[in-house]
């Protein structure tokens, strides 16, 4: 049974950094508040009408194409993992299929819908498809445009400071050689706490789940009975009690990370027949840097031993770990021989881990 490898790796974020000072303009919030709470100091922002989750996309993944050094059409599989697509359907994965010019392979595309842990169940994904035989040559991204979809005015500053636009890919492939393979993946979910953090608006729930479960605060007129057709799942009360944005309850989604952070990093690592000793780079999910701080301390690592740029991009979700894999593969901090583990925790909630061996020179 071959392994699979990442043999390519690009990321792209677009021009326009949004610093802390900007985002004072629009709303109540500090550089200060922003830097204590989450190590953010700046995110990057697309260019409106300009700039696409898929494109973001296409750029990052030409880059791992080419590092690859194959052809973009060899590859047999696209897997894209995002929690903003351009459309509510078809998928990103089909319009990052068209725009890469290779629709007319008709190879499968996949959307991956698992938040911040995406890019790792995307990798857990890819890695069974090759294990299996299926694929030879697998395109994996997590690309997402958050800033088209958040409340900046004050009432949304708890959340929309946090996120920022951005895309990370990476080719994987099958391989022989032991040396430089994903030896372990594990992914976990638990849907109890599926509104924690949740964009529910629009959607076919009509109430249902807020109802069952009491979660107050988040009603929205429907009016079924004259709308019997239509209505439930978007309607102009959605949007005149600003329900279309995310809701997050940041200190529970917080304390859950700082629990399954460790857990899944130690599971994988087991998995692989390793223990914390063994790991020299932790790529962390970048939602928040005191989450990540918490969990370096917990695990007893030293600082060169886990990599945190969220400080120039905010949270970029599904991007987060293709792109800081990728800063610091480039910065030399990322070696090849070295036992690489990628590990996020986010909405669902979901968490997933992945123990590899770095391949590339
Ligand atoms: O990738 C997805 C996974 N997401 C996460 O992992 C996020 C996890 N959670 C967090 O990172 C943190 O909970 C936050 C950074 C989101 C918030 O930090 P916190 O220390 O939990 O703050 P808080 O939500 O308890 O808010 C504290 C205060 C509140 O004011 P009062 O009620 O104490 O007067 C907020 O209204 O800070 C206020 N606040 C702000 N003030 C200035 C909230 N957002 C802002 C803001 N600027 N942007």
């Amino acid at each position: 049974m071959p392994y699979s490898t990442i043999t390519g790796i690009g990321h792209y974020v677009p021009e326009n950094v949004v610093t802390n000072h900007d985002l004072t303009k629009v709303m109540e919030t500090s550089d200060e508040w922003i830097r204590e709470r989450s190590g953010i100091e700046e995110r990057r922002y697309i260019t409106r009408g300009k700039e696409t989750t898929t494109s973001l996309a296409v750029e990052a993944s030409l880059k791992a194409i080419a590092d690859a050094g194959i052809d973009k059409d060899d590859i047999d599989f696209i897997i894209f993992a995002t929690l903003s697509p351009d459309y509510y359907f078809p998928g990103a994965g089909v319009l990052l299929q068209r725009e890469l010019g290779i629709a007319g392979t008709e190879i499968a595309a996949l959307d991956i819908r698992a938040q911040c842990s995406g890019f790792v169940y995307g990798l857990a994904t890819a890695d069974n498809f090759i294990k299996a035989g299926t694929y030879k040559k697998i395109l994996l991204v997590g690309a997402e445009v958050h800033s088209v979809g958040l409340d900046f005015t004050t009432r949304g500053r708890g959340v929309s400071v946090l996120f920022g636009d951005g895309a990370g890919a990476v080719i994987v492939e099958a391989t022989e050689d032991k040396d430089k393979a994903v030896l372990a993946t594990s992914m976990h979910s638990d849907g109890t706490y599926a509104e924690k953090l949740a964009y529910m608006y629009p959607g076919a729930h009509g109430g249902y789940f807020l109802e069952k479960y009491g979660i107050e605060d988040f009603d929205v007129d429907y009016d079924l009975e004259n709308n019997e057709y239509g209505g439930v799942f978007w309607n102009q009360d959605m949007l005149d009690k600003a329900r279309v944005f995310p809701h997050m309850e940041g200190q529970t989604v917080f304390k859950m990370a700082v629990k399954k952070f460790p857990e899944v990093i130690m599971e994988t690592l087991a998995k692989a027949g390793m223990g914390i000793e063994d790991l020299d780079m932790l790529i962390p999910h970048q939602a928040n840097l005191r989450i990540n701080q918490f969990v370096q301390k917990l695990l007893r690592l030293p600082d060169e031993k886990v990599h945190n740029n969220i400080q120039k991009y905010g949270n970029t979700t599904a991007a987060t770990i293709p792109i800081c894999l990728n800063e610091a593969w480039q910065e030399g901090k990322v070696k090849k021989g070295d036992t690489v583990v990628l590990a996020a925790f986010g909405a669902g909630f979901t968490w997933a881990a992945a123990v590899i061996k770095w391949g590339k020179d």
